[in-house]
């Protein structure tokens, strides 16, 4: 199984897919790690493994559509089985959605359908919910909707700050996120 990853920002559950191929433990190939802007650890450290890596920068674009294109062509160069959206912080168009329907996968950290969008983790503690989580799931044109896969829960603790809370819920997230593209890889026709 083919998969091309994209991130916006530091990449640790990149690394963790990164880690488990390494060690013969997931049965993918990484053909490219791309982001929507220059400079993220995330590419850095693909660098560093030896991936190919690509940036399609948001903002050299005049228009969201024509980055939007150029972001599909670029993914689609790579024959990708399935895409995974690994922290990557950009709303994808419908063409884009189209091209890798079924196979755009993404992490969120928070029990969806709660508690979407780019605050997954401060949002769930600013309502006050006691458990809260992650969810690996297909991804459609909406923020963060689409079937999903895999879920598991974490308990907010007192005392929990947003970052202690992301590291926790992150720790399961790169567990589930390896295990499911493991599943995936073993049936990719399901
Ligand atoms: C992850 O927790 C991921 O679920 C989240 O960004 C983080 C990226 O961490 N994505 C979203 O919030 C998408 N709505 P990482 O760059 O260390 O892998």
């Amino acid at each position: 199984m083919r998969i091309v990853v994209l991130v916006s920002g530091t990449g640790s559950n990149l690394q963790a897919v990164i880690d488990a191929v390494k060690a013969g433990e997931l049965d993918v190939e990484i053909a490219a790690v791309g982001a929507d802007r220059e400079g993220t650890y995330g590419v850095e450290r693909s660098s560093e493994a030896g991936l190919e890596t690509f940036v399609v920068n948001f903002n050299s674009f005049p228009t969201r559509d024509e980055w939007d294109a150029a972001l599909t062509a670029r993914v689609a160069s790579y024959a990708p089985d399935v895409v995974v959206s690994s922290g990557f912080m950009r709303i994808v168009s419908a063409e884009f959605i189209d091209t890798f329907h079924g196979r755009y996968l993404n992490t969120h950290p928070a029990l969806l359908p709660a508690f979407p969008g780019a605050h997954g983790v401060r949002d769930a503690m600013a309502y006050g919910v006691k458990v809260t989580g992650c969810t690996v799931h297909w991804a459609d044109a909406g923020v963060d909707t689409g079937p999903i896969i895999a879920q598991e829960a974490v308990t907010i603790e007192d005392g929990d700050t947003e970052e202690t809370l992301h590291e926790r819920i992150k720790v399961v997230e790169r567990r589930l996120l390896v295990s499911t593209l493991a599943s995936l890889a073993a049936s990719p026709a399901s």
